[in-house]
């Protein structure tokens, strides 16, 4: 059994457009990366924290990667296993690329190899959730689903867990734009409304259906006529400056569609081919160009493999 290991875990699209909370990808990048090894302090403990340091917690019951392998060890059985790590954040935090999601599933797919893979990945899914609960209050899955498994993923119930990895169409990259500013998930959600009107549910399950079923068959136009979101993106883009004009941006430029990754700011397009997915990006950087806001791009074909273990010894 290894000593140390080197694991890296995708940054993630929640949402999808239409499929709040239940439907999220993986990206090739950005991500994270954690070195952990085990010691025989009987203790889980973070040694540092690079990237967005100083924002997150050392303490291991406040960080969502110190919790997740705490719970696991528990779970298996093994609390007094010693456990020390380093994590590189390589993505913002409160961007909507599901940074809390793959430090927790870069954390448990690291303590799963050091302890011999008891454990399958879809297994290590119920601990990252907790993770996010802890992140934002509500253990959504949609992050930490696409993170762990790679590709698309669909969370069909959460009570039963029920899931659906859904392969990539080979031809889909995606095009994501993540604006300078901070938006905590824990306060987007709390600006949703509760209730939503029949008809926008309508047109919604309509959309995450034929989405589904584009994903499923390959078919570009179908994905294309449903990625749209009436309930969530109304409210959440008043959150992103410049919105409509990154969209409009990103349509014009080819993309199938465009809509907010996860809670914001970051917004994603998808496309078919990369040609299109570098016009999409060159398209959306020009509108931020013209403001004060900075901003990350990046372009990459969804992610079908999710983490890797860099190294092991
Ligand atoms: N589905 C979650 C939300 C994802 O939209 O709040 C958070 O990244």
């Amino acid at each position: 059994m290894a000593e140390e290991v080197k694991v890296f875990a995708p940054a993630t699209v929640a949402n999808v457009a239409c499929g709040f909370d239940v439907l999220g990808f993986a990206l090739h990048e950005p991500g994270d990366e954690i070195i952990m090894r085990k010691n025989d302090s009987g203790e889980v403990s973070i040694l540092e924290i690079t990237g967005d340091e100083g924002k997150l917690p050392l303490n291991p019951l406040k960080n969502t990667a110190g919790v997740v392998v705490i719970d696991y060890l528990k779970h298996i059985g093994k609390s007094n296993q010693g456990i020390e790590f380093i994590l590189h954040k390589k993505m913002p935090l409160g961007s909507g690329l599901g940074s809390s999601a793959a430090s927790a599933a870069a954390a448990l797919v690291a303590i799963n190899e050091l302890m011999g893979n008891p454990l399958s990945r879809a297994e290590l899914l119920p601990f990252a959730m907790e993770g996010e609960r802890l992140a934002c209050g509500a253990a959504h899955a949609d992050n930490v689903a696409p993170a762990l498994l790679g590709g698309f993923v669909l969370i069909r119930s959460y009570s039963p867990l029920d899931i659906l990895p859904i392969a990539p169409p080979e031809k889909l990259v995606a095009t994501v734009i993540h604006p300078q500013i901070e938006i905590r998930t824990k306060d987007s959600r709390s600006i949703l409304r509760h209730s939503v009107l029949l008809k926008d549910a309508v047109t919604q399950w309509g959309n995450i259906a034929g989405l589904v079923a584009g994903l499923l068959t390959k078919d570009y136009g179908l994905i294309q006529r449903s990625l749209k979101d009436v309930i969530i993106e109304p409210i959440r883009s008043l959150l992103i400056p410049y919105f409509d004009e990154l969209k409009k941006s990103a349509l014009e430029a080819g993309a199938l569609g465009c809509s907010i990754s996860g809670s914001g700011p970051s917004i994603f397009a998808l496309s078919d081919s990369q040609e299109t997915a570098q016009k999409v990006a060159k398209a959306m950087t020009q509108v931020l160009e013209r403001t004060t806001i900075g901003y990350d791009i990046y372009v990459s074909p969804v992610n079908a493999e999710g983490p890797i273990v860099l190294s092991k010894k």
